[in-house]
């Protein structure tokens, strides 16, 4: 796996310290939006809602930084079917939990790519009611984007190049690399930059 690395872009400690700022930010804010709601205990009130496959290592990371009673719901989107680099669009995998009515709603995903996924899930939560929407990404390709979306937290800004490890997959494989790292262009079939 070390050997198809070409470059690591954000090194674990790095991606650790980054955790515990966004994770303390979000904390800070979730207890500021239950104030302004007269809401004593977040019990029932905060649900966390990773996008599956590749928000798993982030999520997992986070959530130990937050010392508050949440609860957390799973969603799956396709948007790279197959091995490919490009977005194909995204499409729910599954009929998302009717439990978000009044609550605060954390989206959190690996990355915003063409912004698809996250303009996806984001869209479905706001039908659904909930007290609030806030979006969450380790990282941010704004190079990319096809829809108009920013994420309200974000760990890193990346270059136009496509990245693997802490949950980000090639077909796949590197989800458990824990640093952020580029894939020599032997491996990816993707065109070597000039
Ligand atoms: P979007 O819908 O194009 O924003 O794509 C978001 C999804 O595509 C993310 O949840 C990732 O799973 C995947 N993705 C986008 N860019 C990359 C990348 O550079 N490496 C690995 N996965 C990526
Ligand atoms: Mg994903």
């Amino acid at each position: 796996m070390r050997r198809d690395i070409e470059r690591v872009l954000i090194p674990r400690q790095r991606i650790a310290e980054r955790v515990r700022e966004l994770a303390a930010r979000l904390a800070a804010d979730l207890t500021t939006a239950l104030a302004e709601d007269g809401v004593a205990e977040p019990e029932g009130h905060i649900v966390l809602l990773p996008i599956m496959t590749g928000a798993m290592v982030f999520t997992g990371d986070l959530i130990r930084e937050i010392p508050m009673k949440l609860s957390i719901e799973l969603v799956a989107v396709t948007s790279y079917p197959g091995r490919s680099l490009e977005s194909k669009g995204a499409a729910m995998e599954a009929e998302l939990p009717d439990t978000f009515e009044g609550r605060h709603v954390v989206v959190i995903d690996d990355i915003l790519d063409s912004g698809r996924t996250m303009q996806l899930v984001q869209r479905l939560i706001a039908d659904r009611s909930p007290a609030s929407v806030r979006t969450m990404v380790l990282l941010d390709k704004p190079a990319r984007r096809a829809v108009e979306i920013k994420a309200d937290y974000v760990g890193f800004e990346v270059p136009d190049e496509f990245v693997v490890g802490y949950g980000l997959d090639f077909d796949g494989y590197y989800r458990n690399l824990p640093d952020i790292a580029t894939l020599r262009h032997d491996i990816t079939g993707a065109e070597a930059p000039a």
